[in-house]
């Protein structure tokens, strides 16, 4: 497949990427920019681990072509840190050692600032529909969306 030149936002800076147009963003995040947070899982859109930001909505990057990002902003796990400090969501996921693999997080964190952008203070209902494409496979999903509700000011019912 050609090999072409586009421009694009990175987390927050401009790159210009070499990069097969038809190949998935989750390739040109990973191999052309370096970023190796966003995780490959089922490579169908189904499991919610490659979610990534365009332009503050959270997408799946294996299922979506580097051409669909042309001229876009994207933001991967790496950017969501300000100056290393984590975000207020990342911090909330530490308290409530909502980690346990952590390959899942990438994602969820992607879909969770989305919602969190949208919504300030969501109900927990609406963390579980936002956060209802993502497989955890250690199964920590109650305290992700009490880690999520803690990043909004709320508290969920244990
Ligand atoms: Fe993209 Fe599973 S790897 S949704």
């Amino acid at each position: 497949m050609p090999v072409t030149s586009f421009r694009l936002q990175v987390n927050g800076q401009e790159r210009e990427v070499e990069a097969d147009e038809q190949a998935p963003l989750l390739d040109l995040l990973r191999n052309a920019c370096g970023l190796k947070g966003t995780r490959f899982g089922c490579g169908t859109g189904e499991c919610g681990a490659c979610h990534v930001l365009v332009d503050g909505a959270s997408v799946p990057a294996c299922d979506t072509p580097a051409w669909a990002v042309r001229g876009k902003s994207v933001v991967t796990v790496e950017g969501l840190s300000e100056g290393g400090t984590p975000s207020r969501l990342q911090q909330a996921l530490i308290d409530e050692q909502a980690g346990q693999c952590g390959y899942c997080l990438s994602g969820i964190l992607a879909s969770a600032t989305a919602l969190l952008a949208r919504i300030a203070q969501p109900s927990e209902m609406q963390v579980r529909e936002a956060l209802d494409r993502h497989l955890c496979r250690c199964g920590a999903h109650n305290r992700i969306v009490r880690a999520v509700l803690r990043a909004s000011g709320k508290e969920a019912v244990r």
